[in-house]
């Protein structure tokens, strides 16, 4: 090999190093894609396996026997226990090994193994969520600057309600009973649900308001036991006072029922009754009901020891109606040729709600028309509506309590 030859072929060859190590890079590549592919798919698989895992899981949980809640009525000697279930008669029964022995108390709530009835695991004490939820123990935002009229009607309200519980020594000193419950009386809109609040936002007491109508409609099948819970976080939080408002609807009259709706109500308004009762003694606890049907309402719940003192919410008079006026526009635009004397005069017979309403729809047709403040014009339209609303409506309002 001459030297020209020696040198071509030496090229040939670092060319083709050059080519392998590409060649070399390229592999070392796709390996490490491999390598990251595979560690993707390990992960996946270890999740994908959990998942299963779970999933058999729901499944045995979803295929196990269902339990049946129970009681516990009695513990024996031998650690043997007498359950009653909720559907039948009393058991005597052996209670499962890993369940602690302090929490296996007469009273208890328990779950049951279907066939054996053998006690599977103590249950939470039953106050529900809903109970003690928020919704229910509340300090609304109502101050009495936000009530038109109802001074004496709020004085009574609190005397009644709020001063028993805050200084018994007093009633004791005098040496009379204070009434039980107070029941707000009044039409639809004329402030009850009002005034209720702004008691609640200034008593040092625990307010718990719950509404009729939703006790018997959303919690279907559990009114009764609701209202039992109800009371008896309202004995736990101490001083406390109960509102119930639109009471009618679990309180309506007795009659022979048909439907099972009606006997779920009955069932509900008999427990309301027991409670009012004492038969656990209430002592620091009062109830506020309040209902614009008081001419439906079960007479049991209106003798003394239950709703003892009633407490007329009446349609607002001229002053209340000027002042609900005044209420009702504090944060509106308004322009200084408002005259709400005349307003209040023009809308004789109108309650609250419907003032309220009269504002909102005066603010509507200034902005109906581009307009940024409300005239006197706009008022007067608005009031001249709502009163024509309220005579189609119903052609005597108020006339049940003419
Ligand atoms: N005296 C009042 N002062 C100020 N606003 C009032 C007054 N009465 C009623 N309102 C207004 O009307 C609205 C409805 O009143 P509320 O809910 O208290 O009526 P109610 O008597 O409970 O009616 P219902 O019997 O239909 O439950 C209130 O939110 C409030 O804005
Ligand atoms: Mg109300």
């Amino acid at each position: 090999m001459d030297e020209d030859e020696v040198r071509e072929f030496s090229e040939k060859l670092s060319g083709r190093i050059a080519s392998l190590e590409e060649r070399n890079d390229k592999l070392l590549e796709v390996a490490r894609r491999v390598e990251s592919e595979k560690r993707y798919a390990e992960t996946e698989m270890g999740r994908l396996q959990k998942e299963i895992k779970r999933l058999k899981q729901e499944l045995d949980r979803l295929k196990s026997p269902p339990l049946i809640i129970g009681n516990i009525r009695d513990v024996l000697a031998d650690e043997r226990v007498v359950v009653k279930s909720s559907t039948g008669p009393d058991f005597i029964v052996h209670a499962a090994d890993y369940i602690a022995k302090e929490n296996i108390v007469v009273g208890a709530r328990v779950a049951l193994n279907k066939q054996t009835l053998a006690v599977m695991g103590v249950l939470p004490p039953s106050l529900d969520p809903i109970v003690t939820g928020a919704e229910i123990i509340e300090k609304p935002e109502v101050s009495y600057e936000d009530i038109g009229g109802l001074e004496p009607q709020m004085l009574e309200l609190r005397e009644a309600v709020e001063d028993p519980l805050l200084k018994p020594e007093l009633y004791r000193k005098v040496g009379i009973e204070p009434p039980k419950g107070v029941l707000l009386v009044g039409p639809p809109g004329t402030g009850k649900t009002l005034i209720a609040k702004a008691v609640a936002n200034r008593t040092k007491a625990t307010f718990i308001r719950f509404v009729g109508s939703e006790l018997v409609q959303k919690y279907i099948g559990e009114g009764a036991r609701l209202v039992r819970e109800l009371f008896q976080l309202a004995r736990e939080k101490a001083p406390s006072i109960v509102f119930i408002d639109e009471l009618d609807s679990v309180g309506a009259k007795r009659l022979e029922v048909a439907t099972s709706g009606d006997r779920e109500v009955q069932r509900t308004l008999m427990q309301l009754l027991a409670e009012l009762d004492g038969f656990n003694p209430l002592g620091e606890v009062k109830i506020i009901g309040a209902t614009n049907r008081p001419d439906i309402l079960d007479d049991a719940l209106l003798r003394p020891g239950r709703f003892d003192r009633i407490i007329e919410i009446p349609v607002p008079n001229y002053d209340a109606r000027l002042s609900i006026f005044r209420i009702h526009t504090r944060r509106m635009s308004a322009t200084k040729e408002v005259d709400y004397e005349m307003l209040a005069t023009r809308c004789d017979g109108a309650t609250g709600a419907d003032i309220k309403a009269m504002c909102t729809e005066a603010g509507m047709f200034a902005i109906r028309e581009d307009r940024e403040s409300v005239g006197m014009q706009d008022f007067e339209r608005a009031v001249d509506k709502v009163i024509g609303e309220n005579l189609t409506r119903h052609e005597a309002p108020g006339a049940m309590y003419a």
